[in-house]
């Protein structure tokens, strides 16, 4: 039985996640979604409602739970039996720091990083820039689950207090 760990901001989730997360739950018997709680960075949508967004976005999926975490990212996937994390890499800007971090885990406790090469229709993807775009109007669909849709231009127009 292999579970596996895709941590993440998930600050929204976007089409770019979704496919990973998909991949991944056809890799591993179990995937656990983490949601990184960063007490000292405000997100855009409080971290409760980004795992609502990922839960139903991922309906499809039913190896797949969604939990939040704080601390390291190690101690998490310890705690829930994961061998391995599973992270999409876009291109070669992604590399040098995803390397460094698989390296640091795989030295605090042996845990592996297993690379997925992101599908190239959505490697141009990061939330950041999908918030940037949106906020200025542009057109976002397709770039984010549909469920996402309406609660990020909503949230740009009055962002939600922090969790
Ligand atoms: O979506 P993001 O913001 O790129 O995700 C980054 C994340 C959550 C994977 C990374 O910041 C992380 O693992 N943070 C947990 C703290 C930790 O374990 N730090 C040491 C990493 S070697």
């Amino acid at each position: 039985m292999l579970s596996v760990v895709c941590p993440g901001s998930f600050d929204p989730v976007t089409n770019g996640h979704v496919d990973i997360i998909e991949r991944a739950s056809k890799l591993a018997d179990q995937v656990y979604i983490a949601v990184m709680v960063n007490k000292n960075k405000r997100g855009l949508f409080p971290v409760e409602r980004r795992i609502e967004l990922l839960g139903a976005s991922l309906e499809h999926l039913d190896n797949v739970s969604i939990e939040t975490f704080s601390g390291l990212l190690v101690d998490y996937c310890q705690a829930r039996g994961a061998r391995a994390i599973v992270k999409g890499l876009r291109a070669v800007g992604d590399f040098d720091y995803e390397l460094q971090m698989a390296q640091m885990n795989h030295r605090l406790t042996e845990v592996d990083t297993l690379f997925v090469a992101t599908n190239p229709l959505y490697s141009f993807l990061s939330s950041s820039l999908i918030k940037e775009v949106a906020a200025f109007g542009g057109d976002i669909e397709g770039l984010v689950p549909a469920p996402v849709l309406e609660p990020l231009v909503a949230a740009l127009r009055s962002p939600e207090p922090p969790a």
